[in-house]
C-alpha cells in the first residue's frame, strides 16, 4: 500500500460554481470521492490537500518529505505560472509527481504557457478535466506497482 497525496493550490476549494467553462462542474469534493473509491480499488491510501497559501502548501510538502509519502499529484492551479518556491519544496523532498490541470494551459494565456514544475514531474496532464486527475491516479498506481 501506498500513501499518495493529492495537493491542489489556490481557488480550485471553488470547483464547481468557478469559470466551468475552463474547470468544468464536479466540485472538489465530487473528484476526490471517486480518486478515493479508485485508490481503495488499488489499495492505496490518499491524503487530500487543497490551500490558497503558498507558505502552507510548501509546508505540506516538507511534511510528505517527512513521513514518507510515496507520490505526489498536484494542481499547482496559479502557482503552476509563479511560484519557484513551491517548485524548490517539491525538488527538495525528491517524491516523484504528476502535475494536473483541469484546463489546457497551452490553450489558454500565454502567462499560462509556462509551468514552473513540469521539466521536474513524472508527467504533466492538461485539459482533460477532472478525468486528468483519475489518469494521474492510474499512472502513479502503474509506476508504485511495477518493479524498480
Ligand atoms: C489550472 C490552470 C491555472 O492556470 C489556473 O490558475 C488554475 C487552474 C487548471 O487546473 O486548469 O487555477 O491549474
Amino acid at each position: 500500500m501506498a500513501l499518495i497525496f493529492v495537493i491542489n493550490g489556490p481557488n480550485l476549494n471553488l470547483l464547481g460554481s468557478r469559470e466551468p467553462a475552463h474547470y468544468g462542474h464536479d466540485t472538489l469534493e465530487t473528484i476526490e470521492q471517486r480518486l478515493t473509491d479508485m485508490a481503495t480499488g488499488f489499495g492505496h491510501q490518499l491524503e487530500f490537500i487543497q490551500h490558497n497559501h503558498e507558505g502552507v502548501l510548501i509546508d505540506l510538502i516538507h511534511a510528505a518529505g517527512k513521513h514518507e509519502v510515496d507520490y505526489i499529484i498536484i494542481n499547482p492551479a496559479a502557482f503552476t505560472h509563479t511560484s519557484v518556491a513551491l517548485r524548490d519544496a517539491l525538488a527538495a523532498v525528491a517524491i516523484p509527481y504528476i502535475e494536473v490541470h483541469l484546463s489546457n494551459i497551452y490553450r489558454r494565456e500565454p502567462f499560462r504557457q509556462h509551468s514552473y514544475f513540469s521539466d521536474l514531474a513524472q508527467g504533466v496532464i492538461s485539459g482533460l478535466g477532472a478525468t486528468g486527475y483519475e489518469l494521474a491516479l492510474i499512472a502513479a498506481n502503474h509506476y508504485l506497482t511495477q518493479p524498480k
